[in-house]
């Protein structure tokens, strides 16, 4: 698997079968957990329609022109996302950007699989009806006996990871791809049936409405922060992984149509899943939230309350389960694409050595609300890996890949990869991004996170 693929000088580089399933891995990459807990809630709190067009804005200026310059940056080296460093400036200390990211992919897969593994034990309850008729007040107690059970949250931890690295062992032309193909349009039909049962709802209008309508006035400095960061944990920058799925593109691909494609669809998945959890709180009379209590209590809570609900319950977790997946699989991709390449290993044993230091890892995520849980900082340990990774790890290795593309690499050359194959794209905006408003931009989210966090 590892070879025959197209091998190149290193001799393990292995390809995309396709334009589409590379725009359907990457896109299943962007698409998880934070479109559907993060962005609804963020949105309807931060200006509604207003939040919307900032967060447009955010994407085409930062979102778009970062996802190519580390898709390039892939490309262009075909290595990991250290050794991606290493091929453009050899023996420079810029491997430690790719350090940086890979560290921060590291921390976030270990807790996105904790949330991740509780989500399927919702598939089960789902498939055995024990979720049915339960009203908010039950959904919650049986949320709070699994997150705070002794192991129960470990052993859905571990059944996640072992599907994760199930499917990477595969390849990424037969794991990664072929998955992604199945997964990614799946996961857009069940979003699809819930949408169109919310939107059904008495009462589903006036939410869409209120969720929609533009609120200026509660637009403002932090607004752009939240978007920005939104844009950066969605579309994984500063992670490794885009650098890691653009070392598999072919020359001839265009890189700028692809990474318009993944933010169209990334964007889209975000607003329907804003369309589902907002008018269906909405209409129920429910405060807005987002996080574990949105996912888990609240919206079961409102589809147990529609005809159909049994099924409906199914849907939602096994949407939120492909979300999830295609997200995991790219994380720990980036992963054992780089020990790989250090070890010397095959495929199969590299990554079930990864998956298993990133179970390790999360154990004290898996077990942060039960009877060991610890606090640090006046925090559970899963809430603030996260918080530590994406206000601080993300946007750092972010802002420093940019700087290398732009400065180090040079806009010139990292331009030259871009056009091999591209149509006539906004070349003079991309290199102001890149040089420019990405490092200012995310500077300053920087600064201000970090004077949050004391
Ligand atoms: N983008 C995914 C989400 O929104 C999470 C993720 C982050 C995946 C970084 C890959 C890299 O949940």
């Amino acid at each position: 698997m590892a070879t025959g693929n197209g091998t190149d000088a290193q001799g393990q580089q292995e390809r995309w079968g396709s334009r589409a399933g590379f725009v359907l891995a990457t896109a299943g990459s962007a698409v998880g957990l934070g479109n559907i807990w993060r962005f609804p809630s963020v949105a309807a709190e931060s200006g509604g329609g207003a939040f919307v067009a900032v967060l447009l804005a955010v994407i085409l200026l930062i979102g778009v022109p970062g996802l190519m310059a580390e898709l390039a940056l892939g490309r262009r080296a075909r290595q990991n996302a250290v050794d991606a460093f290493l091929a453009i400036r050899p023996g420079s200390a810029w491997a430690w950007v790719g350090g940086l990211a890979l560290l921060a992919s590291f921390l976030v897969l270990s807790y996105y699989a904790v949330i991740a593994g509780w989500v399927l034990a919702y598939v089960a309850k789902a498939v055995a009806g024990s979720l049915r008729g339960l009203d908010a007040t039950a959904l919650g107690e049986v949320y709070t006996a699994l997150a705070q059970h002794a192991w129960h949250p470990l052993a859905w931890q571990a059944l996640f990871l072992a599907l994760t690295a199930a499917v990477v062992m595969g390849g990424v032309r037969s794991g990664i791809e072929q998955c992604s193909r199945v997964l990614m349009p799946g996961l857009v039909v069940l979003l699809a049936v819930l949408a169109v049962r919310v939107l059904l709802l008495e009462g589903a209008g006036a939410g869409v409405v209120w969720f929609l309508r533009p609120h200026w006035e509660d637009v403002g400095g932090p607004t752009v922060l939240r978007a920005l960061g939104q844009v950066f944990f969605s579309f994984g920058l500063g992670m490794g992984v885009m650098v890691t799925y653009g070392s598999y593109l072919d020359r001839g691909e265009d890189i700028h149509r692809s990474a318009v494609y993944v933010a169209v669809a990334d964007t889209a998945v975000a607003l329907l899943a804003g369309l589902v959890v907002i008018p269906a709180l909405f209409a129920f009379g429910l405060p807005i939230e987002g996080g574990a209590g949105l996912l888990f209590v609240t919206l079961p809570a409102v589809l147990n309350q529609m005809p159909l609900s049994a099924s409906l319950n199914l849907v939602f977790f096994v949407m939120l389960a492909i979300a999830a997946l295609t997200s995991a699989i790219s994380l720990l991709e980036a992963l054992v694409a780089f020990a790989r390449q250090r070890l010397g290993l095959a495929r199969r044993t590299t990554t079930l050595l990864a998956a298993g230091l990133v179970f390790v890892a999360g154990v004290p995520s898996a077990l942060a609300q039960g009877p060991h849980g610890v606090q640090v900082l006046g925090r559970d340990v899963l809430t603030l890996v996260d918080t530590a990774t994406s206000e601080v790890l993300l946007p750092l290795a972010g802002l420093l890949t940019a700087v290398f593309v732009g400065w180090v690499w040079g806009a010139g050359p990292a331009l030259a990869e871009l056009r091999h194959g591209a149509g006539r794209f906004p070349e003079r905006l991309w290199s102001a991004s890149v040089r420019v408003i990405v490092p200012a931009t995310v500077g300053v989210i920087l600064a201000a996170s970090l004077i949050g966090v004391r």
